[in-house]
């Protein structure tokens, strides 16, 4: 049954380090009308991502930041509710960049009908396929450019992109080192997905760590985080090796001046690509990440964990998850 009042998480102030209480606030307001050509949606989950964090600061990005004031952006998914477009009936499934809140009206040349993908759940399909896959598909795909043989790291390797990267890896004939978070995380990634190693950041010396699994030097490194596991990374690639720049989540809540990689040198000595990319880039070709992805996924070579959280009342909290490594797999809130 539709409720009358529309719960909306507000940006009260920026954050400064960490995301603190109040810095969102929730709010109650009428369920908002669509205009002509627009849909009202009322959302099923709400993505939680590393950006939010990003859009959260005024800092220099690749789109507007959330004004202070406005309802916080997010991916989210839903159900059409209301449609003043002839693309949409009440009862569609789409997903876009909505609002963190249980109905956002959008226009509906701004939503996307759910790709089918047969024996999936709607969840699977907007936790694993709508952004996450194709994050991972045309970074190391287009970007790290893998060859058969070739060693392959990826950081945040337990979480949502980084889970899909190393298994595609393996798909494509790589030897796949993962760093993560702590013992389970990395038992979880050589145990069930296929990883040939897996570095604790946190327990050990990530340069010694990789110096021992990566025996050959590296290929291609897929980074999530930026930092000092950036660094020690580049101090071991090979000539001619590419990085594919996806996240630096080690960065997003710094306060202070950040500074860049000290193996810098190593970028001109071995002739190194540093190639930054955002997945709304390549939308236009998602289809063909999604049907790669679907491929492996059906070959039993594509596995995943949803980590949800119930209520969209809990959001705020659920973020911190992200910088803290409380997440395994990908972050969803339930929200109806
Ligand atoms: N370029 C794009 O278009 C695009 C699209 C989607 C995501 N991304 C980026 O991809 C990265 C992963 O995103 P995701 O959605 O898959 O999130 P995720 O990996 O599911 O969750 C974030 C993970 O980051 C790790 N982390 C947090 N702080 C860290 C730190 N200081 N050092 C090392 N690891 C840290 C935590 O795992 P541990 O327990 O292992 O520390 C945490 O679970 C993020 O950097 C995100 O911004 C980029």
């Amino acid at each position: 049954m539709q409720s009358k009042t529309n719960r909306q998480w507000i940006l009260s102030r920026r954050p400064e380090g960490d995301i603190k209480d109040g810095d969102l606030v929730l709010k109650e307001s009428p369920i908002p009308k669509p205009g002509e050509g627009e849909v009202l949606v009322r959302t099923t989950y709400l993505s939680l991502d590393p950006t939010n964090r990003i859009w959260m600061s005024d800092m220099d990005q690749y789109m507007d930041p959330v004004n202070v004031g406005d309802a916080m952006r997010g991916v989210s998914s839903g159900e059409v509710v209301e449609s003043r477009s002839a693309a949409f009936k009440p009862g569609d499934k789409v997903m876009t960049l909505g609002s963190w809140s249980d109905y956002y009206t959008a226009p509906a040349a701004a939503l996307q009908h759910a790709p089918k993908l047969p024996g999936l759940d709607f969840r699977d399909i907007f936790g694993i396929f709508y952004l996450v896959g194709p994050t991972a598909y045309f970074g190391l795909v287009d970007i790290g450019a893998p060859k058969i043989g070739e060693t392959l790291v990826v950081s945040t390797a337990a979480g949502a992109v980084g889970s899909i990267v190393g298994q595609l890896g393996k798909a494509l004939g790589c030897r796949v080192v993962g760093i993560a978070g702590g013992r389970d995380k990395c038992a979880w990634i050589t145990g069930e997905l296929g990883f040939d190693a897996a570095i604790d950041y946190k327990s050990e010396n990530v340069a010694a760590a990789l110096k021992k699994h990566c025996p050959a030097g590296i290929d291609v490194y897929f980074d999530n985080v930026g930092g000092d596991i950036l660094d020690a990374v580049i101090g071991q690639m090979n000539l001619f090796g590419r990085v594919a720049e996806c996240g630096l989540i080690s960065m997003y809540n710094a306060t202070g001046i950040v500074h860049g990689p000290g193996n810098y040198p190593r970028i001109l000595m071995k002739r190194l690509k540093i190639q930054g990319f955002i997945v709304i880039d390549y939308m236009a070709r998602y289809p063909e990440a999604f049907r790669a992805l679907y491929a492996l996924y059906q070959q039993g070579k594509l596995k995943w964990k949803l980590h949800e959280v119930q209520g969209l009342e809990n959001a705020d909290k659920a973020v911190r998850l992200l910088y803290t490594g409380g997440n395994t797999g990908k972050l969803l809130v339930k929200v109806s």
